[in-house]
């Protein structure tokens, strides 16, 4: 693996491509998307309606999927990078490649818009609350996580995290990080009453998890670390909202 960190600029596209082979190894870089995916997961209710459609926006290869199983919906995913794409879509995801900024889906055809991990990345993350919103139906949940812009959130999720084997040196440029209140904000402008809550890693779990990850123990199924609420949206944070009319 190519440390993307070294030879791209922070947060250019192409280190997902130098990182393909590592989405869907459960202690491999990625490894935290899989943790947070789970806990996006079960902010999605069953679907209402039979044909539900969860579109699923910077899709990544797939991570959501897994867990949305049984729930009923058609799972959407649209995102920059045809390597991931690749991949998501042999995890059972209908593939859009496509700017989050500019999603070529119909006004209100969503059920659920997913935007997991994808607004810190994204230069303009108002033009893609934008979309994500103006995808929804009215009465359609909007869930989202991503990561917010302080300085502790900088202190950790980039000079902290990054020395972790859970974050890809280069993967994130801080100053694209989004304002939980300028979040909420830019939602209620396009009727999505958002509601935000902090999130972290259970600790207990995250050692276990990083002790087993330095003595080269494979994560058993089932067993890794949980996503808790925390008190403090500082750092990570969750939202969901649902969209007016
Ligand atoms: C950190 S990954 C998260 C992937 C997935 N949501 C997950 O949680 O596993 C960010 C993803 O957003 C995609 N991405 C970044 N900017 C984008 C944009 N403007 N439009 C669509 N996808 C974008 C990247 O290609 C990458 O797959």
């Amino acid at each position: 693996m190519r440390d993307a960190g070294l030879s791209l600029p922070r947060n250019d596209p192409r280190q997902y491509d130098d990182l393909a082979g590592e989405w869907w190894r459960p202690d491999g870089a990625f490894a935290m998307l899989h943790w947070l995916a789970q806990a996006r997961a079960a902010l999605v209710p069953p679907a209402a309606r039979p044909g539900a459609l969860l579109v699923d926006l910077g899709c990544g290869a797939g991570l959501l999927a897994p867990h949305l199983v049984g729930k009923g919906y058609r799972h959407v995913g649209v995102d920059l990078t045809r390597s991931a794409l690749i991949q998501a879509a042999d995890h059972g995801v209908t593939v859009v490649n496509g700017d989050a900024t500019a999603v070529p889906l119909a006004d209100g055809c969503a059920d659920v818009v997913a935007a997991g991990e994808l607004l810190e990345h994204v230069p303009d993350w108002r033009a893609a609350v934008a979309q994500a919103c103006r995808l929804l139906r009215p009465g359609g949940l909007l869930v989202l996580d991503t990561l917010n812009d302080t300085a502790l959130s900088r202190l950790v999720a980039v000079r902290i995290a990054e020395r972790l084997p859970t974050v890809p040196r280069g993967i994130h440029d801080p100053r694209l990080f989004v304002d939980d209140r300028e979040l909420v904000a830019e939602c209620a402008r396009h009727g999505v009453d958002l509601r935000v809550r902090g999130v972290r890693p259970a600790v207990p779990g995250l050692l276990r998890w990083l002790l087993r990850r330095a003595r080269g123990i494979e994560t058993p199924s089932g067993q890794v670390p949980r996503i808790v609420p925390t008190a403090s949206a500082a750092v990570l944070y969750q939202g969901h909202g649902v969209r007016d009319g």
